[in-house]
């Protein structure tokens, strides 16, 4: 039976306003670094010798422009008027602007990284990363060291002391699927007494991983096993089983690694995106509305993020913050501003992954200092 000329009118007509509204709809986020808050936004401070931990997370010691409204006996702390300085930034943003604070942690020491500096990053890469251990050692997802551990401890008395300092805590946690950043993070903030709402309640995220393929100690383990050892994690539904980024043969290159960091950012800044559905979330968590429908980027002001050194220095890299290594298990904050803006977003430049290099001596009866 031909379906009735009014049927087809208007499939055409909804047709016609669909491909419409997708083209007027078409937008992009733009994210970019505000520097003048924290020391390691300032080219004077050295990575290399820069603590976290006795600086404050590097906030630095000044007035602000709102000290005189919030402030005018001059009773509250540092932590306190910078949070009344970005709250005062996002009351003055339109809808389509967000500032927020990324709390970038990385990963303690892993058994990778002790393997890496006994053979020589030659070595390494060309042999030894390509396995799961040697006789002794296992860095397959590797990890923490018991340095490891006690750099996350320290992360963890940092943010104690901070806290009675009022710095402002994250609103969410993201932390990659990779053993040594679940459980950096575990240490950090499973033991803070933290007000109620601000559980401690990581999202693991896949996208917020190491450098891909080749490298054993970056190939994650089983949903399942996640999920056994971290069952207050949330893992979201579109998570698989098995690591379905890892290739055995390929590596990951670093404008790849840039590209799936802008796609992390992306998505934890697209309202509503971070309420994957997940039997791990509360009930009350999954109504509670944090976004505002009217918002064009997620409200989340301060977010933790536990991650890895390249991953981090890709997410520097996008924000367009000075490079800035981070040592194992360091912490620092970021403030950006994300910017909803029209327009596809502007095309990347991929670079193809690469193979393993070529051993030039034999990897197993030299060390590394031998070999270069
Ligand atoms: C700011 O002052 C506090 C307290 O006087 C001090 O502990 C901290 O190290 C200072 N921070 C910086 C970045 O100089
Ligand atoms: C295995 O590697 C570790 C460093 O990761 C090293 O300390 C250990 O001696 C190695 N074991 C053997 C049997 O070579």
């Amino acid at each position: 039976m031909a379906s009735s000329p009014f049927l087809l009118f208007l499939t055409i007509i909804v047709a016609f306003f669909t491909a419409m509204s997708e083209s007027t709809s078409l937008s992009h986020l733009e994210f970019s670094a505000v520097t003048g808050y924290f020391l390691q936004d300032d080219p004077a401070t050295d990575p290399d010798t820069f603590d976290y931990s006795s600086t404050n997370f590097g906030l630095i010691n000044q007035t602000y422009d709102t000290d005189d409204k919030f402030d005018p006996h001059h009773k509250k702390t540092q932590w306190e008027r910078f949070g009344y300085k970005l709250r005062s930034l996002n009351r003055a943003a339109g809808t389509n602007t967000r500032f927020a604070l990324l709390y970038l942690g990385r990963h303690g020491e892993g058994y990778h990284n002790v393997a890496e500096s006994y053979y020589g990053t030659e070595a390494w890469d060309c042999y030894w990363s390509l396995l799961d251990g040697n006789e002794t050692s296992t860095w397959a997802d590797a990890r923490l060291t018991d340095a490891g551990k006690a750099q996350a401890e320290l992360a963890r008395d940092t943010w104690i002391a901070q806290i009675k300092n009022k710095v402002p805590l994250p609103e969410i946690y993201y932390t990659s699927p990779l053993d040594r950043c679940l459980s950096t993070a575990q240490i950090t903030f499973d033991d803070l007494d933290l007000p109620t709402g601000k559980d401690f309640k990581p999202i693991v995220k896949e996208l917020l991983r190491e450098t891909l393929g080749i490298h054993t100690c970056d190939r994650r383990s089983s949903a399942s096993y996640i999920r056994s050892a971290y069952p207050d994690y949330v893992i979201p539904h579109s998570f698989a089983e098995e690591d379905p980024l890892w290739d055995a043969k390929l590596r990951e290159s670093n404008s790849a690694r840039s590209a799936r960091l802008r796609k992390f950012l992306v998505d934890i800044f697209t309202p509503n995106n971070n309420k994957d559905p997940s039997p791990h979330h509360d009930q009350d968590e999954e109504d509670e509305d944090t976004h505002s429908a009217n918002s064009r980027v997620n409200k989340d002001t301060y977010i933790s993020l536990t991650a890895h050194s390249g991953a981090i220095t890709s997410i520097l890299e996008i924000v367009g913050h000075r490079k800035f290594a981070v040592s194992t298990g360091g912490v620092i904050p970021v403030l950006v501003r994300v910017e909803r803006k029209p327009g596809a977003p502007p095309k990347e430049e991929i670079e193809p992954p690469s193979t393993a290099p070529e051993c030039r001596g034999d990897p197993t009866t030299v060390r590394g200092e031998l070999m270069n």
